[in-house]
């Protein structure tokens, strides 16, 4: 369910970060208080010709008022290729547009621990990185902070994240060198540091392939993504039941449970819709589902008897959820 109210916020400033992404800072009509949100969170802002998309909030101060006492929100949006038409909005707003939004949530929270903490971003994926580094930097917890990019004029907001982490950034742009080895970086670290990490698809699925290789307990590897989830080559249809009502729900390839239930007037709990925050998980009462998402381990995707709805589909022709 997705009950956050929506609020009307103007654009302030907008500019060119790199060639690829723009920085887009947004705030109440005469400046008024915003709600406190903490790094790793996003809101969502309603787009033309789809729904709406979701963007992390930036932090690039140590100044903890930006996220306690906020006047604006920040966004850093990649221009993305092919466009669903989200990023090219949001690219061509301008000082004193208006956009409704939603209020900050957060499935990327950092967590308690007494141990430093390291971050890994890939590209657009460092804007809820840097605003961990910043939360850190204010709380004085020791951190390292990797950025990894295709070259240097393609890392955003790449000055004010020197200014912040200092010594802790390390940056790498494949223009210089190899990919950023991220097999390296994790075998590499030790006392059970927690990674933070958000980036390409291929970089996440990286990181959760070697946590899983090198046997890292549940909970070190923190991820989020932000691609949505791509229809693969040789998707059915099914029929999904919602236990509760009976109703019958015709899924053709191409599109999700969850989309279809909203298209049909259901309200099913819901947040990223990419697999990765757990919100629209639903109890399987029958049929097997085909899991894509990133949330259940390897023997809860086996049992079967869960399924987040907004990626998975189904291995058997009818599905019935406890919905
Ligand atoms: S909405 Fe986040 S996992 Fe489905």
């Amino acid at each position: 369910m997705d009950e956050q109210p929506r609020f009307d916020l103007t654009v302030r400033e907008a500019w060119q970060e790199t060639p690829l992404v723009r920085a887009i800072r947004l705030a109440r009509s005469h400046d008024e208080p915003l709600p406190s949100w903490e790094a790793g969170a996003h809101i969502k802002v309603s787009v033309p010709r789809s729904d709406e998309r979701s963007y992390s909030l930036v932090n690039l101060s140590a100044d903890a008022s930006v996220n306690t006492h906020p006047r604006s929100y920040l966004l850093g949006v990649r221009l993305e290729e092919p466009s669903q038409g989200g990023s090219v909005y949001m690219h061509s707003l301008k000082p004193g547009d208006v956009v409704a939004a939603s209020a900050p949530s957060n499935n990327f929270p950092l967590q308690a621990t007494t141990k430093p903490v390291v971050l890994l971003a890939g590209g657009i994926g460092v804007t809820p990185i840097v605003s961990m580094a910043a939360e850190l930097r204010a709380r004085g917890h020791p951190f390292r902070f990797y950025y990894a990019g295709r070259s240097r004029d393609q890392l955003a907001f790449l000055p004010m994240i020197e200014k912040l982490s200092g010594d802790n950034l390390s940056i790498h742009t494949d223009d210089v060198s190899d990919l950023f080895n991220v097999v390296g970086l994790m075998t590499s670290l030790s006392n059970d540091e927690p990674l933070y990490c958000c980036g390409p698809m291929p970089m996440i699925d990286l990181t959760i392939k070697t946590a899983k290789d090198l046997g890292w307990s549940a909970g070190r590897l923190h991820f989020e993504i932000f691609t949505a989830a791509q229809p693969k080559a040789g998707d059915q249809a099914f029929e999904v039941v919602l236990k509760s009502s009976g109703e019958s729900f015709h899924i053709p390839a191409g599109r999700s449970i969850l989309d279809v239930l909203i298209a049909a007037g259901k309200d099913p709990m819901h947040d990223c819709k990419r697999g990765d925050c757990g919100i629209c998980q639903v109890g399987v009462i029958e049929g097997v589902p085909d899991h894509r998402d990133f949330i259940l381990s390897d023997s809860e995707k086996a049992a079967g008897k869960l399924m987040q709805i907004c990626v998975s589909r189904s291995k058997t022709p009818r599905l019935v959820l406890d919905l």
